[in-house]
């Protein structure tokens, strides 16, 4: 029988194992996902950000995604980083059954009032969506991308246990999205060092009663998301690797004089697929 998205979050709680979330700007890249989720017994994570959904279409993403589930695959399409309840909107009925609200850079109070408004009308639509809400500023500029300098990660902004609490008990989100030294985008000079210890508390204190999300998947080694899972982390977001998997093999597709889109645009979803395997077999692999 097909689970819905707070069921399948819900399975990975119970099995110790993380799901990825891999966000995707065109059909292409949604195309390497999906090829890659065929081959595991799980569903498959879509996430578009508000740029990638905006520019790949939001009822388009959620059609192309029917259509993978018409062959079988079970998806779950993640509004990715919202931060307008108008957003919030446009994405519930265009047809995602995945919103994550993003009210970490607004005051406390604002972003509980914003992330309760984003669940109740996420329930209103049904309540088989999965609703997730962010605490804590993580690390970066916001984007996805490769910086050549470290980035510094302030510990003041990094979440804090009890308001992790008080925040999940009053906006009702299923999952959270921590900051434990996590960081959108990959430093060529520091490696991320998660605060392990500080997850565990957090786990801790939540008690199993929501589901806890890693952002900043791409560039973590693989014994800190080993750790990350085993302290509870049960959806981790990649974009970055996957970004500069496909746009470098695509770059060396074009450098002849291949005109012909399908040819040059299969390597490029072929490096995209690969790293989206691997990734899903360590998530799961705990
Ligand atoms: O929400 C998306 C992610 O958190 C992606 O982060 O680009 O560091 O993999 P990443
Ligand atoms: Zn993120």
């Amino acid at each position: 029988m097909d689970l819905n998205t707070k069921q399948h979050f819900q399975k990975a709680e119970a099995g110790g194992y993380a799901l990825g979330q891999f966000n995707v700007s065109t059909a292409d890249q949604m195309k390497a996902v999906m090829e890659a989720g065929r081959k595991f017994d799980l569903p498959v994570m879509v996430g578009t950000s508000e740029g990638e959904w905006k520019f790949l279409g939001a009822r388009q993403a959620v059609k192309l995604c029917e259509a993978y589930e018409e062959d079988g695959l079970q998806v779950i399409l993640n509004a990715d980083h919202t931060k307008s309840l108008e957003n919030v909107k446009k994405a519930l009925e265009a047809g995602y059954n995945s919103i994550h609200f993003d009210g970490s850079e607004l005051p406390y109070e604002e972003n509980i009032a914003l992330t309760k408004q984003a669940v109740e009308m996420a329930r209103a639509v049904s309540p088989d969506i999965s609703v997730e809400g962010e605490l804590g500023h993580i690390g970066g500029t916001g984007s996805s991308k490769v910086f050549t300098e470290e980035v510094k990660i302030d510990e003041r902004h990094l979440t804090d246990p009890q308001q992790a609490l008080d925040f999940m008990e009053r906006t009702c989100v299923d999952r959270l999205g921590v900051a434990i030294g996590n960081l959108h985008g990959i430093s060529l000079a520091a490696q991320p060092k998660l605060d392990i210890e500080r997850l565990g508390v957090i786990r801790k204190i939540l008690a199993g009663k929501c589901i806890l999300v890693l952002h900043g998947g791409s560039g973590i080694p693989d014994e800190q998301i080993q750790a990350a899972i085993q302290n509870g982390i049960r959806k981790i977001n990649v974009n970055t690797e996957l970004r500069i998997a496909f746009t470098g093999a695509l770059k060396t597709a074009l450098a002849g004089d291949e005109t012909t889109p399908y040819k040059y645009f299969a390597p490029a979803i072929e490096a995209m697929q690969k790293v989206v395997e691997e990734k899903i077999s360590k998530f799961k692999a705990i």
